[in-house]
C-alpha cells in the first residue's frame, strides 16, 4: 500500500468516529474518545517516526513538515488533557470540539499541500515504499500491545523521567547562578558539578 492511501484511510476512519462522537451521549462519548485517541496516537506515531522524517530534507517539503509536526504537538497536548476527564462537561465538549477542528484543519493541509509536494518530492516508488513501512509499524505497534494500560504506563513514565530531567537542569542553573558571586574557580567546579550530574 502507498503511504498516502495508508494515510488518507487512517484520516477517513477518524473522520467517523469524530461522527461518532457528536451523536454519543454520557459516557459512551468518553469511550469513543478513547477509540479517536488510540488511532491519532497510532497515526501521528507512524508519521513521525516514518513519514516526516523522509520528507523533512527535500526542500520542497521541508517548511510544511516542520510546519505538521508543530500541529501535531497541539492535536497531542488535547488529547492528553481531554482524557484526563472522568466525564464529558461543556468544557470538555468544548474542547474535544477544538480537537476536531486541529485534526479536520490538518487533515486537509497532509492531503492538499504536503501528498502532492511529498509525490514531486520522492516519486512513486518511495512512497509506496514508505507506505509498507508505515504499514509494518502500525502492525508491530498494534500487537505489541496496544494494551491500554501498557501505553498509560509507558507515557507515565516517559512524562515522570521528562520532568526529572527538566528539575535537573534547574537546579544546575540555580547553583550556576548562586556561585557567579563567588568568584571564576568556584565557578568552574559548580560547572564540572552540573555537568556531572547531567
Ligand atoms: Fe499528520
Amino acid at each position: 500500500m502507498d503511504a498516502f492511501s495508508l494515510l488518507k484511510a487512517d484520516h477517513r476512519k477518524v473522520a467517523g468516529l469524530f461522527e461518532r462522537l457528536e451523536s454519543a451521549r454520557g459516557q459512551a462519548k468518553l469511550r469513543v474518545f478513547e477509540q479517536i485517541k488510540m488511532e491519532l496516537d497510532l497515526h501521528t506515531h507512524i508519521e513521525e517516526k516514518i513519514f516526516y522524517p523522509a520528507l523533512e530534507k527535500p526542500s520542497e517539503t521541508h517548511d510544511i513538515t516542520l510546519e505538521a509536526y508543530e500541529e501535531h504537538a497541539v492535536v497531542k497536548n488535547l488529547l492528553k488533557e481531554l482524557s484526563r476527564a472522568k466525564t464529558a462537561n461543556d468544557e470538555w465538549e468544548a474542547q474535544a470540539k477544538v480537537l476536531k477542528e486541529n485534526v479536520e484543519h490538518h487533515v486537509e493541509e497532509e492531503e492538499n499541500e504536503l501528498f502532492p509536494k511529498a509525490e514531486e518530492a520522492l516519486g512513486e516508488e518511495k512512497i509506496e515504499a514508505l507506505g509498507e513501512r508505515m504499514a509494518t509499524e502500525k502492525e508491530r505497534k498494534q500487537s505489541r500491545g496496544a494494551t491500554k494500560g501498557a501505553g498509560a504506563t509507558k507515557s507515565a513514565a516517559t512524562s515522570k523521567s521528562a520532568s526529572k530531567t527538566k528539575s535537573a537542569s534547574t537546579a544546575a542553573k540555580r547553583a550556576r547562578v548562586s556561585k557567579k558571586a563567588t568568584g571564576s574557580k568556584k565557578r568552574t567546579g559548580a560547572r564540572k558539578s552540573a555537568a556531572k550530574k547531567r
